[in-house]
């Protein structure tokens, strides 16, 4: 007789961490489903890039840094800190980095070529390991990561100074195109300039000055929800507020502002 119970006992028990299990499991697919996921052709890019072994050569999250004895510059050059417009004219020659090593016009240029092979690293042609769809989202990534999208208007000018100063783009992706992993979190990713959620989450210039200077803002604080992930989620927003003069909230606001209107959008294409 006990016997049995027991046996049923742990049949349930099997039964149950099963269904627990697979809840667990069909979550991130749910999760998909039912939230809009945000997805930036420049976000997709940063996984190319990771899972391509670019920052291996170009350091983390394309810094530079790297050395490279026997080169001109010492070092493998970064994707960012305007250090592209030295080595590229346009999209077209990014692209034939990516597939070739190196556009056409340096590659059939002897000096250049002498210049390549003594130093300790190469360019790689990644022509066999890129599809079409890849190979734009690079382009949209490493445009975007550049740090030569930038606005004209001077105090948007000035945000975008000190957004790299402040390392926004560490958390919120290159140009704002969010998708990093933030564990705990609704979505399950840090949110960007761009998109929807955006939208979502910032209603208009006060709660963009107060996600800014005050790590978040006051509507979803107080939201039953929202305040729940806002604490749960791992990496959280910096409440700036404290560090920075009045103006210069206004204008990293001005900046993401301005990123977020896309006007840029064609020029990184
Ligand atoms: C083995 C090391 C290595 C790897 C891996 C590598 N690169 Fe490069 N890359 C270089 C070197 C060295 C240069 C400098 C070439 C020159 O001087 O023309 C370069 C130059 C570039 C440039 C032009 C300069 C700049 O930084 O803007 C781009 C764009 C570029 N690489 C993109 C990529 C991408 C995208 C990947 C991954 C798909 C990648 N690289 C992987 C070594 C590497
Ligand atoms: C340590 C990582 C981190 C850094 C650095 C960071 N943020 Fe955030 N930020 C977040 C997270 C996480 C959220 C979303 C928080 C939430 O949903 O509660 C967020 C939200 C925001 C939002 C509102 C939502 C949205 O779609 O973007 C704005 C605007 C923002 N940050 C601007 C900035 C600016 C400007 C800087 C640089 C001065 C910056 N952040 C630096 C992590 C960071």
């Amino acid at each position: 007789m006990w016997r049995a119970r027991i046996h049923s006992l742990i049949a349930r028990a099997l039964i149950t961490l099963a269904l627990l299990e697979s809840a667990w499991l069909v979550y991130p697919i749910v999760r998909r489903h039912v939230l809009a996921i945000e997805d930036t052709p420049a976000a997709r890019g940063r996984r190319v890039a990771a899972a391509l072994g670019c920052f291996g050569c170009h350091g983390p999250e394309g810094n530079g840094g790297v050395r490279n004895p026997g080169s001109e510059e010492g070092t493998v050059p970064a994707f960012t800190g305007q250090t592209q417009m030295m080595f590229v004219k346009d999209a077209g020659e990014l692209r034939e980095y990516v597939l070739d090593g190196a556009p056409r016009r340096k590659r059939e240029d002897p000096d250049y070529r002498a210049r390549m092979e003594a130093a300790a690293h190469r360019m790689p042609a990644f022509r066999s390991y890129v599809d079409g769809g890849d190979l734009e989202d690079l382009v949209a990534y490493l445009r975007a990561a550049s740090g030569q999208v930038v606005p004209d208007e001077p105090r948007a000018a000035r945000g975008a100074e000190l957004a790299a100063d402040l390392g926004c783009f560490g958390c919120h992706g290159p140009l704002g195109a969010g998708g990093l992993p933030n564990p705990g979190s609704l979505k399950g990713y840090v949110p960007g300039f761009w998109g929807k959620d955006f939208d979502d989450l910032v209603r208009g210039d006060d709660e963009l000055r107060e996600w800014i200077a005050e790590g978040g803002s006051r509507r979803l604080r107080e939201h039953p929800v929202g305040s729940f992930f806002i604490q749960r989620q791992a990496i959280k927003m910096a409440a700036y507020g404290r560090f920075l003069a009045e103006d210069d909230v206004g204008a990293l606001a001005a900046y993401v502002r301005w990123v977020h209107a896309g006007s840029w959008q064609p020029l990184s294409r």
